[in-house]
């Protein structure tokens, strides 16, 4: 067996994630090269210390990144990606370059582990297990305004509640804010998810022009003017779909336009908590009149159901009724996981593998898409694809479609009767490996140069 030389540098206090890391960094150096064999899970459990099941897992997170290959009864070998992988085989499930989801990182490791600490706590479980503050206990609030402070704010645990996830805190917002016909203004493209709550809660939906920053101020303010519109839902920071990033200038003349027209801001910075150090949020400009929403979704796993929002205090009591009306309160074991890992570090640590991974993928996106023309954003896991003539966006993911491959259009996050352009939004995050994404982009590519299928009804 050719030695793997270095592979054996982690401690006896190993876990999967370390050993895979390294042996994924030892790769992608160069370290360990395309068709080498890995040593023995045996030998190298033996080597570390550990138990072999730690090393087996830590080979197929390999596998699970397209970085290595197991070959039944021989062992497992580093992969090179190939230069054109194999279009999806027909049958097969499709390849979803479409749902929005963070990459599986370590986030099972350190449950179990958060889990096992917590089962040591008695008295903690005893009160998970009661009736909380609608607003969330205060030590649960107080690490969401740490955490919030990344984005600008003061770190003050009075102007910030615990939510299940950032759509939750959107819908108490909308109906403590809003009543049925009332306009919401928002960004031209917008996110799903706000345009299916604006139906249910039947107000109407009114996109505003944008441009290569985002919600033009000047487009705010002829709208609020005309249609006496007192409520604003944008995106500042890795927009979606866009994927659009404004200045501190163009924030600040959106702040201008909010205080001068009396405008309720509620923002939205769900995919900024992938950045090390987002800027400043809008509502920081004007924090009496603003709502801000952030979640862990996007960079740890959206079944935490781990939300905050930031607003003033007198309005989080109110929001706080509503959610009381809707289900009492936020089920505190989730935000009890999510505040042991933002005091331990684990938070940190499992954002910066969601960046790690995210640049991992964009660099192969760039590979499979070089010649082609699309916006992207560093650590942000969407390609924004104006689709090049003659393929409109529908027809496009259609034919995507039927070879295998999942995307989502521009008319999908078209706010009210807003033009949708010839784009579609491709998510590097859901597919199951780089070795699957490489498919779907390759595919993709495939589709582009194809020609739509021609319509000659008279
Ligand atoms: C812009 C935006 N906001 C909010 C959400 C929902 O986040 P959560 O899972 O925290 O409810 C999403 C999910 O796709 C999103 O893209």
């Amino acid at each position: 067996m050719p030695s793997a030389p270095g592979v054996a540098t982690t401690t006896p206090t190993s876990t999967t994630a370390s050993i895979a890391e390294e042996l994924a960094q030892k790769i992608r150096d160069g370290q360990l090269s395309a068709g080498e064999k890995l040593p023995a899970q045996r030998v190298l459990a033996q080597r570390l210390g550990v138990p072999i099941t730690t090393v087996s897992r830590a080979y197929a997170r390999l596998e699970q990144q397209g970085l290595a290959t197991a070959r039944v009864g021989d062992g497992t070998y580093v992969r090179a990606l190939s230069p054109d992988a194999a279009p999806p085989a027909p049958g097969a499930p499709p390849i979803d370059l479409a749902h929005n989801v963070a990459i599986p990182t370590d986030e099972v490791e350190a449950l179990r582990q958060v889990l096992a600490e917590i089962s040591l706590d008695p008295a903690c479980m005893a009160e998970l297990l009661a009736y909380q503050p609608e607003a969330g206990a205060p030590q649960h609030r107080q690490a969401g305004a740490d955490w919030l402070r990344r984005f600008g704010t003061t770190g003050d645990a009075r102007r910030v509640m615990v939510t299940h996830g950032a759509q939750h805190g959107l819908a108490g917002v909308l109906r403590t804010l809003a009543k049925p016909g009332d306009t919401l203004l928002t960004e031209s493209l917008s996110y799903p998810g706000l345009l299916a709550l604006a139906r249910s809660l039947r107000l109407q939906v009114i996109g505003l022009e944008m441009d290569g920053e985002g919600l033009l101020p000047e487009a705010l303010d002829q709208a609020a003017h005309s249609f006496q519109a007192k409520l604003l839902f944008c995106s500042p920071t890795l927009h979606n779909p866009t994927g659009r990033t404004m200045s501190l200038a163009r924030r600040e003349a959106l702040a201008a336009v909010v205080r001068r027209r009396g405008l309720w801001l509620v923002e939205d910075v769900v995919h900024a908590a992938v950045l090390a150090q987002p800027p400043p949020a809008i509502a920081t400009l004007v924090p009496e009149q603003s709502f801000l929403l952030a979640s862990l979704s996007k960079v740890m796993a959206p079944g935490l159901r781990v939300g905050y929002l930031e607003a003033a205090p007198e309005w989080l009591d109110k929001v706080a009724a509503s959610i009381r009306a809707d289900c009492w309160m936020v089920a505190p074991l989730m935000p009890e996981i999510a505040t042991r890992w933002l005091h331990s570090g684990e938070a940190e640590r499992l954002i910066s593998l969601q960046r790690q991974h995210i640049a991992e993928r964009l660099a192969l996106a760039h590979t499979c898409l070089a010649g082609w023309d699309y916006a992207w954003s560093a650590h942000h896991p969407h390609l924004w694809f104006p689709l090049p003539e003659p393929w409109h966006a529908s027809p496009f993911a259609a034919a995507l479609r039927q070879s295998g491959v999942l995307v989502r259009t521009a008319e999908q996050f078209a706010a009210g009767r807003s033009r949708a352009p010839h784009a579609v939004r491709i998510s590097l995050n859901t597919a199951t490996s780089p070795t699957q994404l490489e498919q779907g982009l390759r595919t993709l590519v495939q589709v582009l140069e194809s020609s739509p299928a021609a319509d000659m009804a008279p």
